[in-house]
């Protein structure tokens, strides 16, 4: 079978990576890919935006599988359009990836399923919102309603950071017109946040392992807020205990809501989830896999990815329970390597140097994001997130030290990557 993966991150590399290995696939092409899914794959030069021409390259090669990575596309309808045309294609329809695409539906549809989450309400006006901002007690997040690359969700500390907030969104549409009609003010929580995914089939949900990002820019969780600049696997606070939390009191009754609303989800579900005194509570639904969390999970499923995803395509997803995912039981760590200036701006373009040599570190995986292959093999950066450094190890430690050891052979101009990646999952092993 021939595979076609969307996207062109870091996230899509690990997939490419991930569904070449299965003895069903022929060949793996990426649309529109970077560097790394070159070399892994075969890239193929169209926008993931552009369906029509997606779907015609499709029936071409005879694609016998598509495998959406980011949110843009699902959230513009690709599910749909490519089932219009009796085409297989794994990931949630138009209207069930609303779960990421419109914070308010997602907070309203886990009101309705009665899934732990901050309390909020919703405005699409200016002024009731900055009233109800004025007479809280507490720090608010402000959420503009729709896909703003990341950036839409504003965690603030006091009431002045939170008006500052609603202008931003509201009036000044600083995220675009359509996002900014409606914002959720949510209260926001106290905990550490993990990752919890899983693959889903209408009312079937099967958990992949747990993971932990490093969403802000700097050491010591300082910095503006990114995609990611760094993930581990296992996440150590997700005990047994709280996976199961999460799974019975959000992950189920939410794909039982939306079944029975006729938009059932069909793909990866990913519950943002914070623990707090009170026990967790999800702050978000994305409905894709996480970057770059997918890399060190992927690094550590054993299970042919292929089978899984044809199993929840199927409705045979029942058949594949928990203890059927094989998964090394080693860690895996990811680091990532940016370009100066990300998340602000950043100039493109730059050599990257050392990718043979890091490979060459044992149990390591180098996997491009903002990358490019220029005519005669050069690799030039091309994004702000460039390379997630991905290393297995017996413990944390271990992972952790031969991912750093890759990182240090890697250098272009004004690269820098965090120090401290899997720090906190450290300290509680010890
Ligand atoms: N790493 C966070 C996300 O994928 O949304």
């Amino acid at each position: 079978m021939k595979v076609l993966v969307i996207g062109k991150g870091g996230r899509e590399h690990a997939l490419v990576w991930k569904l070449a290995q299965s003895p069903r696939v022929e060949r793996v092409y990426c649309a529109p890919g970077n560097a790394g899914t070159a070399l892994d794959g075969v890239n193929v030069p169209i926008d993931a935006n552009d369906f029509t021409a997606l779907i015609r390259f499709v029936k071409k090669e005879n694609v016998g599988l598509t495998v959406v990575g980011p949110e843009d596309p699902l959230a513009n309808g690709i599910v749909d359009a490519f089932q219009a045309e009796g085409l297989r294609i794994f990931g949630p329809t138009k209207a069930a990836a609303q779960v990421e695409a419109s914070k308010v539906y997602s907070k309203k549809l886990m009101r309705h399923a009665d899934v732990p989450t901050a309390e909020f309400r919703v405005f699409d006006h200016p002024e009731p919102a900055r009233k109800y901002i004025e007479t809280r007690e507490y720090p608010c997040v402000i959420k503009a309603d729709g896909l703003a690359a990341g950036k839409g969700v504003i965690v603030c500390s006091n009431t002045e950071e939170a008006l500052e907030a609603v202008n931003r969104i509201m009036v000044r549409e600083e995220f675009g017109r359509v996002a900014g009609r409606q914002i959720v003010v949510e209260k926001r929580l106290e905990g550490e946040e993990v990752s919890i995914m899983a693959l889903v089939a209408g009312r079937t949900i099967v958990p992949l392992a747990s993971s932990q990002d490093h969403k802000r820019a700097l050491d010591g969780d300082q910095g503006p807020n990114t995609g990611g600049m760094g993930a581990y696997s296992p996440a150590p606070i997700a005990t047994p205990e709280l996976l199961s939390l999460v799974e019975t009191d959000a992950l189920l009754p939410t794909v039982h809501a939306m079944k029975r609303a006729r938009t059932p989800f069909r793909g990866i579900l990913y519950a943002g989830v914070i623990v707090t005194n009170q026990g967790p509570r999800i702050l978000e639904y994305n409905c894709r896999l996480g970057d770059p969390e997918t890399q060190p999970i992927l690094m550590r499923l054993k299970t042919d990815l292929c089978d899984l995803i044809d199993a929840a395509i199927d409705d045979r997803l029942a058949d594949i329970s928990e203890d059927l995912l094989e998964w090394d039981p080693r860690p895996a760590v990811c680091v990532v390597i940016a370009s100066g200036g990300y998340p602000g701006t950043f100039v493109k373009g730059k050599m990257i140097q050392g990718l043979d040599e890091a490979a060459k570190v044992p149990n390591v995986k180098v996997f491009h994001a903002g990358t490019k292959l220029e005519p005669g093999g050069m690799v030039v950066t091309d994004g702000g997130r460039v390379l997630g450094v991905t290393a297995l190890g017996a413990t944390l430690m271990e992972a952790r030290t031969s991912a750093y050891e890759a990182v240090s052979k890697i250098s272009f101009p004004g690269a820098f990557h965090r120090k401290d990646i899997g720090e906190k999952a450290l300290a509680k092993a010890i």
